[in-house]
């Protein structure tokens, strides 16, 4: 079991957060358009990102999890390539398309091809290797928004906040915290299948609170977002065996009306029907630390569900034969992308 280098991987949020917001990137470029192409624990920070600025952004933001750009994407626009082991073939394609077609591309990784082929960027971020991509996420995450700042893209003013809101968790969320809310969280959810149901504010923390129940604790959950869920999913309700489940909804203080009566009335419907959802709240200040604080407390909860659980939070054996398949059967550098040229020694 590697359970307690995970624990001192993810003790270390704090710390990787500063490390990653305190390099110096620039980029004299005024993009179109963003792009943020990256697959699990490398794209999960275009979500979060996009949570939080996309109604402040002068450009569209745009998040692609697959092979292929969209067909707008060109010379106008900013890609930001992201893949912790810089092995993962579709960031690897989309990279590829993006420099073909003229892209102003930054490439984020700890190596890996990605890394090999980052001459062909105009700018390579290289991040510390971390144990699993996902406990790297404050790598890619701040060094995203350092780069998304100095280009003028994005206002940072709540960053230093967010930050602060990590070092101010890490006690609280330490293994031999009293009232430590990610443990009462693991203890409420470890045998149950969760129901995740957020606001969108906290839509890329409910998928990454999902990613990390499958990967960490080895354990599937719903995760589904409102107003959306109120058109389809809330009918499920009427048959469903509420035992099997648990619903948790994320919150935040300062919610706006239409977000707060939204989010009391679904719960109403579910008290409705016998069960009585769990809340995990942010009362930090700024919508940035407000995610932050959310996504920290429910990662917690997966690495303490995987202990409850007796599982071993860090292998994934699944992706990795997935990925060893997919390379085996399309041999994507050279079949679909000549990446293999681009190495530079
Ligand atoms: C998370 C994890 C995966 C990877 C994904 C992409 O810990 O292991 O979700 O993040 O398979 O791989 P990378 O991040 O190397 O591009």
């Amino acid at each position: 079991m590697d359970a307690r280098a995970m624990y001192e991987a993810y003790m270390g949020w704090y710390e990787q957060a500063k490390e990653a917001w305190g390099i110096e990137v620039g980029l004299d470029f005024e993009p179109a358009n963003v792009i943020y192409s990256g697959m699990g624990g490398s794209g999960a920070s275009g979500d979060l990102i996009s949570d939080w600025v996309w109604d402040r952004l002068e450009v569209p933001f745009f998040v692609v999890k697959g092979y292929h750009l969209p067909k707008w994407a060109g010379e106008d626009t900013l890609l930001i390539s992201v893949s912790v082991s810089g092995n993962t073939e579709e960031t690897l394609s989309v990279f590829y398309e993006g420099v073909k077609r003229g892209c102003k591309v930054v490439a984020i990784s700890s190596g890996g091809m990605l890394e090999r082929v980052s001459s062909k960027a105009s700018k390579f971020i290289k991040i510390p290797k971390p144990l699993a991509p996902r406990v790297g996420l404050p790598s890619i995450l701040y060094s995203s928004l350092k780069l998304l700042g100095s280009m003028g893209l994005v206002d940072t003013g709540e960053v230093e906040e967010s930050i602060e809101v990590l070092r101010g968790l890490k006690e609280s969320l330490s293994m031999g915290s009293e009232g430590n809310p990610a443990k009462e969280l693991a203890q409420e959810i470890y045998s149950t299948t969760p129901i995740i149901y957020a606001p969108p504010l906290m839509a890329g923390v409910s998928y990454r609170f999902k990613a990390s129940l499958s990967e960490n604790a080895k354990m599937d959950s719903i995760v589904n977002v409102a107003p959306e869920l109120c058109h389809n999913e809330i009918v499920a309700w009427e048959r469903m065996n509420v035992r099997d489940y648990r619903v948790v909804m994320l919150r935040y203080e300062g919610e706006e009306p239409e977000v707060k009566e939204r989010m009391d009335a679904i719960r109403e419907v579910i008290e409705g029907y016998g069960h009585e959802p769990l809340e995990v709240r942010a009362d930090a200040g700024g919508r940035l630390p407000k995610i932050v604080q959310n996504l920290y407390v429910c990662e917690m909860a997966t690495y303490y569900s995987s202990l409850l659980r007796g599982v071993d939070p860090l292998p994934t054996k699944s992706i990795d034969r997935l990925k060893a398949t997919l390379k085996e059967r399309l041999d994507y550098i050279h079949r679909y992308t000549e990446l293999g040229d681009w190495i530079t020694p």
